[in-house]
């Protein structure tokens, strides 16, 4: 267990309405339709923060401010391990490159996209934690 690469994804909560960003894959096949945290692997060299920032410019075209990590780690299969850090948006309307969709949630949107299997599974793990930032 050690020298797994990184994922980052984005905690990315509007604090005027204290709903989060969820984005609906395309691919691969196992999770394609399914809704995640937006991100993506951290590249050698970069740091975890960066990865996000230049990952939301990629695929939301937003300028993003990260702040700390959530609580939960992830390990993935093939020696990635998946982390999400709280981010806000700085610039920009969020819109979809590489996604099928986004939408905003608040606590009962998540709660129902949790209790219908909608998330990516390894997100789901965020999930307490995500409620208890939106709705406190
Ligand atoms: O585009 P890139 O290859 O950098 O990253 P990705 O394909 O979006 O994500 C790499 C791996 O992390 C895949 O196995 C994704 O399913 C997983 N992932 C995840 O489980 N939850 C997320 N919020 C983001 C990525």
């Amino acid at each position: 267990m050690t020298d797994a690469r990184l994922v980052v994804a984005g905690a990315v909560v509007d604090p005027a309405t204290r709903r989060l960003l969820l984005a609906q894959r395309r691919y691969p096949p196992e999770v394609a339709g399914l809704w995640e945290l937006p991100g993506g692997k951290v590249e050698a060299g970069e740091s975890p923060e960066a990865a996000l920032r230049r990952e939301l410019r990629e695929e939301l075209d937003v300028e993003v401010r990260v702040g700390s990590a959530l609580a939960e780690r992830v390990a993935l299969r093939d020696d990635l391990t998946l982390i999400a850090l709280r981010a806000q948006i700085v610039a920009g309307t969020p819109r979809p490159a590489d996604h099928e969709a986004l939408r905003w949630v608040d606590t009962v949107g998540l709660g129902e996209f949790a209790r219908d299997g909608l998330l990516v599974p390894a997100d789901a793990v965020w999930v307490p934690e995500l409620l208890t930032e939106l709705g406190g």
